[in-house]
């Protein structure tokens, strides 16, 4: 059974007021390596895998996709999704990824920014998604990076000053992690960066780009609240083409 944190009403209240929930994507500050990657999303039909607040799916319609399907587990998000949303070519559901079947070759592009790595099966969606996308076609996303995933036990990675200390511990154990964010205990699943390329690889994926990202000098004269993110990569970005 899948976690939906984002029911949790102490949790979504915390989430809705980050930068990237108010913003959307320009209050991400990933958000511009990713759109480097993207392809021409024109008559592209397209599906967002743990959409949120639709952001992204209202972006790509913006830029010509022909239609989008939002993905998501929480009834929260899927809500807000809908209620911002005035497009008749979009298409928000309530939806499991350890278990959604995606039809076969019906997708031109597959995205998802930051969702994937609460998902267990991992190799099984990656599967779907694979068989859903028409030759040639693009699986862009954005996960949480391996480095900045929780310790295994609450305080393995927390110096006497409290502060988290860097990197992980136990890299190569892979499996549950639980971490204190908005709430405590929220769960998200570890894997080694090989386990995720190699997953790709093995669903028959050709891996063409993986961005462990940072911010630009640019944007952190503009936001020096991301120095943290120069000391180890909180976000891993791949591109990956079937
Ligand atoms: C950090 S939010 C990102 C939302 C959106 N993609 C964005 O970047 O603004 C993670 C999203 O993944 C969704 N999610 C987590 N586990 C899921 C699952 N098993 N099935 C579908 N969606 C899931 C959450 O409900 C949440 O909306």
């Amino acid at each position: 059974m899948a976690q939906n944190i984002y029911d949790n009403p102490e949790f979504f209240t915390g989430y809705s007021q980050l930068a990237r929930s108010v913003h959307g994507l320009e209050g991400a500050p990933e958000w511009p390596s990713i759109r480097a990657l993207l392809p021409d999303l024109r008559e592209k039909r397209v599906v967002d895998l743990g959409c949120g607040f639709g952001w992204f799916a209202r972006w790509a319609r913006e830029h010509g996709a022909a239609c989008v399907l939002g993905l998501d587990v929480s009834e929260n998000m899927i809500a807000r999704a809908k209620a911002s949303t005035n497009d008749d070519d979009i298409r928000y559901a309530i939806a499991d990824l350890e278990k959604i079947e995606l039809p076969e070759a019906s997708f031109d592009f597959a995205y998802s920014s930051l969702a994937l790595h609460y998902i267990e099966d991992f190799a099984r969606l990656v599967r779907s998604v694979h068989r859903s996308l028409v030759p040639g076609a693009c699986f862009i996303f954005s996960i949480e990076h391996p480095i900045y995933m929780a310790p295994t036990q609450p305080g393995w990675s927390v110096g006497n000053d409290g502060r988290r200390t860097w990197p992980v511990n136990r890299y190569a154990v892979e499996g549950p992690r639980r971490t204190d964010w908005f709430v405590k205990g929220v769960l998200k699943q570890h894997r080694t960066i090989g386990t995720t390329l190699n997953t790709l690889i093995d669903a028959g994926f050709l891996v063409r780009h993986v961005e462990e990202w940072a911010p630009t000098a640019e944007q952190l004269a503009a936001q020096p609240d991301l120095a943290d993110e120069v000391e180890r990569p909180m976000m891993l970005i791949v591109s990956a083409q079937r």
